[in-house]
């Protein structure tokens, strides 16, 4: 059956656990040749380094073939051709279409007008599912539960889909959120209304130093996303608001993870790269099993199928 995956707030706590599941035995042993003679297609409407690079591996080690673009100025749809034909067309080459688009909602229509499964690769600053998987899986590998842990977004939570994504999928959890950004670039009210909606704590704060990090499980920093303004002065007045440091980590807890989705600009210094908190590239490398996952899944391979592979 066609299964999508347009948002993580579709997922159920089981279905999470079972994805992550999924994902640790392709830990174990990433090449297993489950999908030969499957096609899949990843059309990117927007730049992207790790999530497109991610799917592609995914593709190629589970036996799939891949096709797609990695700019869209190179397809028809310079001619005019709309996201429905698009879509339609590339149907009928691939069993399963990996999209991202600058438009929110894209991928829900998308799914809606498309015969085979569609996987957000991000729509806008609206969703981003499979890099919530990998966040998932990342702080799950580090913390050994994903239940009651403190969690710390910190940067651009208006525009990074990304926080958007872990938020929705952390309802099943009992996390306690902080939220620490610039006013200008706070956590949109639909967001804080379904904290309200499903009994998510949060708070927001401005201050970001050592004795604030000193509470976290989890510190998830972002890239102020300057692709979404419009006002060019006033990304320049926000973009280096937030900067983390190494002398900042020393009152952290053990346990204490950073992750970020990547790519970094300048909101993480070069000295925390060796800090054993540190965890944003091993995170990256967790996209890899965390999307063999998902294009399983949409593809109606069970956990029970890669076991007994
Ligand atoms: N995290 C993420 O989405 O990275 P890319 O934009 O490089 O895919």
């Amino acid at each position: 059956m066609k299964q999508s995956l347009v948002t993580i707030a579709n997922l159920s706590k089981e279905k999470i656990m079972y994805l992550l599941r999924m994902a640790e035995e392709f830990e174990k042993r990433p090449d297993r040749k489950i999908l030969d003679g499957k096609i899949v297609a990843t059309l990117f409407f927007e730049p992207s380094t790790r999530t497109r690079l991610s799917f592609e591996t995914a593709a190629n080690r589970l036996g799939a073939k891949v096709i797609g673009f990695t700019d869209p100025k190179v397809t028809s749809s310079t001619k005019g051709e709309t996201l429905k034909d698009t879509i339609m067309m590339v149907s009928n080459y691939a069993d399963v279409i990996v999209m991202r688009h600058y438009l929110e909602g894209a991928a829900r229509y998308a799914s809606e007008v498309s015969p085979v499964p569609i996987v957000n690769a991000g729509d806008g600053a609206n969703q981003h599912p499979s890099q919530t998987m990998l966040d998932l899986y990342s702080i799950y590998k580090t913390q050994k539960t994903l239940e009651n842990l403190n969690i710390y977004l910190i940067g651009d939570l208006k525009y990074g889909r990304t926080v958007h994504s872990l938020l929705m999928a952390m309802r099943h959890f009992n996390p306690t959120f902080h939220f620490i950004s610039p006013r200008e670039l706070s956590m949109p009210e639909e967001y804080k209304i379904y904290c309200q909606e499903h009994h998510i704590n949060y708070v927001e704060h401005e201050n970001f130093n050592e004795e604030v990090i000193s509470h976290a499980d989890i510190l998830y920093i972002t890239r102020v996303q300057r692709e979404r303004f419009t006002d060019l002065m006033e990304y320049e007045r926000v973009k280096d608001i937030y900067i983390l440091k190494a002398s900042m980590l020393k009152s952290a807890r053990e346990n204490m993870k950073i992750l970020h989705p990547l790519p970094r600009v300048n909101e993480i210094s070069y000295d925390v790269d060796d800090d054993p908190h540190a965890y944003y590239f091993e995170q990256a490398r967790n996209g890899l099993f965390a999307r063999e996952a998902i294009i399983c899944d949409v593809l109606g391979i069970t956990l029970e199928d890669i076991i007994n592979q």
